[in-house]
């Protein structure tokens, strides 16, 4: 979740950062996965003009709306795309966008989703339990809290929500059974845990355990990082923002395991595995916001950045058109700074 300072604005967290995270440079192509209300993207636009060019991406119709309001002045360079990020590679194949320079994944939902926009997503407002990013999913909130069986149910909050009352909640719900608005649910976890714990709202973890499930956000963050890759150009940045560790954790061992080589199991006496170096850690240390930062937008306080460039090793073997068609287009738009082309020539005469 990114930060809100009244429920119509979502601002976007770590934005000089990720500006950063990304190196954005005039002329650049980025797509953004996540675009939500365009706050990053209208910021990636701007440094990467003239010449710039956006993909974005959202699963929401509302933001994709909002976005295009937002974006209006750079409507010549954007594509906005309507979708699920898990589709990440089949849209920049339709669309002929690709390789780029930059990836953007500033995950979780935005404070236009968060604030009273009816959909469930937060325990502070009373509102259907349906919690889907698109309309056009089948499943929503109401159907995994109404049709699970109760250990289906326990084993979900827990894993996904890191709740150690899943058990306890899971049985209430399933006596109170059916259940349809947020409120109603809120007040069988309160009696299931027992009042407040700490810091947290005892709705937190289960709100944020069904929205996962909901919208399958973590098989869909794993595979779309995986395209990602496929994506970047040479010395493109791949740059994820997450706000709970779940996320964090797919994004921190991605990272860590594309950064090297073999990856067989510790004592393996010779390598089975194949796999080879793909990103390169840019900050070997998570990034997170300033207290400044979280003062300005309490909602930020979670965030985590994480950013690596592709890397492309000299015995990689060119086979793909499309990174082919890529070397072609270098000199003609795209990568400017005569040392990275330099460096792009050498990687490909050595292939
Ligand atoms: C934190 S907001 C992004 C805010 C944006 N960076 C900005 O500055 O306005 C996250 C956005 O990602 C979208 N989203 C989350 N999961 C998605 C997915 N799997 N596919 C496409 N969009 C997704 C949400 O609908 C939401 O609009």
């Amino acid at each position: 979740m990114s930060r809100a300072m009244s429920t119509s604005t979502h601002i976007p967290v770590l934005l000089e950062e990720t500006i950063k995270a990304l190196a954005v440079q005039p002329g650049g192509r980025y797509i953004d996965c996540t675009l939500g209300g365009g706050g990053h993207a209208a910021a990636i636009l701007d440094r990467s003009s003239p010449g710039g060019q956006l993909l974005g991406i959202d699963a929401d119709p509302t933001a994709i709306k909002a976005a295009r309001s937002r974006l209006k002045a750079y409507s010549g360079s954007t594509l906005l795309i309507n979708e699920n990020f898990i589709n990440l590679q089949a849209i920049c194949y339709k669309y002929d966008f690709f390789p780029v320079h930059g990836i953007l994944f500033d995950l979780g939902l935005s404070s236009l989703q968060l604030n009273g926009s009816g959909r469930g997503f937060s325990f502070q407002h009373n509102a259907p339990l349906d919690m889907r990013l698109s309309p056009t999913q089948e499943v929503t909130a109401a159907d995994i809290i109404n049709t699970s069986t109760e250990g289906e149910l326990a084993h979900l909050i827990k894993t996904y929500g890191e709740e150690g009352y899943g058990r306890r909640i899971a049985r209430y719900i399933v006596q109170e059974r059916p259940i349809k608005t947020t409120l109603q649910l809120v007040r069988i976890i309160e009696r299931a845990v027992g009042g407040r714990r700490g810091r947290l709202h005892p709705a937190t973890k289960t709100f944020q355990a069904l929205r996962i499930a909901v919208n399958h956000e973590l098989e869909y963050l794993r595979a779309a990082l995986r395209q990602a890759i496929s994506l970047l150009g040479f010395e493109g940045r791949l740059v994820v923002i997450s706000y709970h560790s779940l996320e964090d954790r797919i994004v921190k061992q991605f990272m860590q395991q594309e950064a090297r080589d073999c990856i067989c199991l510790p004592g393996t006496p010779a390598c089975l595995c194949g796999h080879t170096v793909s990103l390169r850690l840019v900050n070997k240390k998570v990034i997170t916001p300033s207290q400044a930062e979280v003062q300005l937008n309490p909602r930020s306080r979670s965030a985590r950045l994480r950013a690596a460039e592709r890397v492309i090793t000299q015995d990689e073997y060119y086979e793909s058109t499309e990174k082919l068609c890529f070397a072609a287009s270098v000199e003609a738009k795209g990568w400017r700074r005569p040392v990275l082309l330099e460096k792009l020539r050498m990687a490909f005469s050595a292939s």
